[in-house]
């Protein structure tokens, strides 16, 4: 039997052979490849421990905010897309348990409504709740590693394993214990109390984001880190004179110099080219190597 029909024999498992893969991620590279989407924690374990026996190589996409594909992914492509009763926000608690799939902007509004301390920092950050924390997601208020308790992970042979959050766990966009082909399926996040200061606090930030980066624009968020907390990339790249910058379908942004917005249908290679053409040039001109923020996966 071949793997596609072993893995549709599972319950919450669907899959998509030879699908345009263009809309998982937000820059929206061409792409193409094999997907599958997942409905349920249960239905990820089975599905793991199939593409283990048969040795299959696999990539996960959150919202695809802050990763791009190639135009042709070898690798099966894996959506979470877990069930989740949106009442559970209805109301105020001391913890959540919260299903990786998750759209950030979905606490954002509850901590709109109940002005949750703390949950100010991802404001406007365009990601899943899984990629958030895999990423250690953040803005200038800081990082939402800063809110999680422990995290639900299911490991390459499709076991279910928690880890303790310690203030080792994260760093810079960075996690420091998600392990080779482990997938991040929930988390257990927690508020510093209530303050009715919160919600015009979360708006100012939306309107600041407005106001600085081009949201409207297919882009992939920033694309480099900042190398230090004093020295962002959008600046160091501003001062370069590369704003507006053009190569084929792809151009630095007019409005922020860390983002690349796709203008028509850019694909992987002009991306990668771009990339290039900027680290060099901030090489050349500062010394510094450019570590990138957004993932851009093997094939
Ligand atoms: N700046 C320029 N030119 C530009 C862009 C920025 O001079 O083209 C200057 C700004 O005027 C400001 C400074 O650089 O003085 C910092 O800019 P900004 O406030 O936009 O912050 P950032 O460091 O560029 C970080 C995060 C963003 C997050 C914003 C706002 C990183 C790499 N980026 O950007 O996160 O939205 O703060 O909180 O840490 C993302 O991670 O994808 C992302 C967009």
């Amino acid at each position: 039997m071949s793997l596609f029909s072993e893995i549709s024999k599972i319950d919450g498992c669907l899959v998509y052979p030879d699908q345009d893969l263009t809309k998982f991620t937000t820059m929206r590279l061409q792409s193409r490849g094999d997907l599958v989407e997942i409905k349920s924690v249960e239905a990820l374990k089975k599905l793991m421990s199939l593409l283990c026996e048969s040795k299959k190589n696999y990539l996960v996409v959150g919202w695809g905010a802050n990763q791009i594909l190639p135009s042709l992914c070898d690798n099966l492509i894996i959506h979470l897309d877990f069930d989740f009763d949106s009442s559970y926000l209805d109301i105020q608690r001391d913890e959540y348990f919260l299903p990786a799939s998750l759209g950030l902007n979905q606490l954002t509004n509850h901590a709109l409504k109940f002005g949750l301390v703390g949950w100010e920092v991802f404001t406007g950050v365009p990601a899943s709740l899984g990629g958030a924390i895999y990423m250690n997601a953040g803005t200038n208020l800081g990082e939402i590693g800063s809110l999680i308790k422990s995290v639900h992970i299911v490991t390459p042979k499709g076991e279910l394993r928690e880890e303790i959050i310690t203030s080792k766990s994260f760093s810079y966009r960075k996690n420091h214990f998600v392990e080779e082909g482990e997938i991040i399926v929930g988390a257990v996040m927690f508020h510093n109390g209530t303050n009715s200061e919160i919600p015009q606090k979360i708006r100012e930030y939306l309107e600041y984001r407005k106001k600085t980066q081009p949201l409207s624009t297919k882009n992939c968020g920033c694309v480099f880190k900042n190398p230090h907390r004093d020295l962002q990339a959008g600046r160091l790249i501003d001062l370069m004179g590369l704003k507006g910058v053009t190569l084929g379908e792809l151009r630095i942004s007019p409005k922020h110099a860390n983002f690349i917005e796709n203008l028509g249908h850019a694909n992987w290679d002009q991306f990668q080219s771009l990339v290039n053409i900027i680290k060099s040039n901030m090489d050349c001109f500062y010394g510094i190597e450019f570590e990138l923020e957004v993932k851009i996966p093997y094939h």
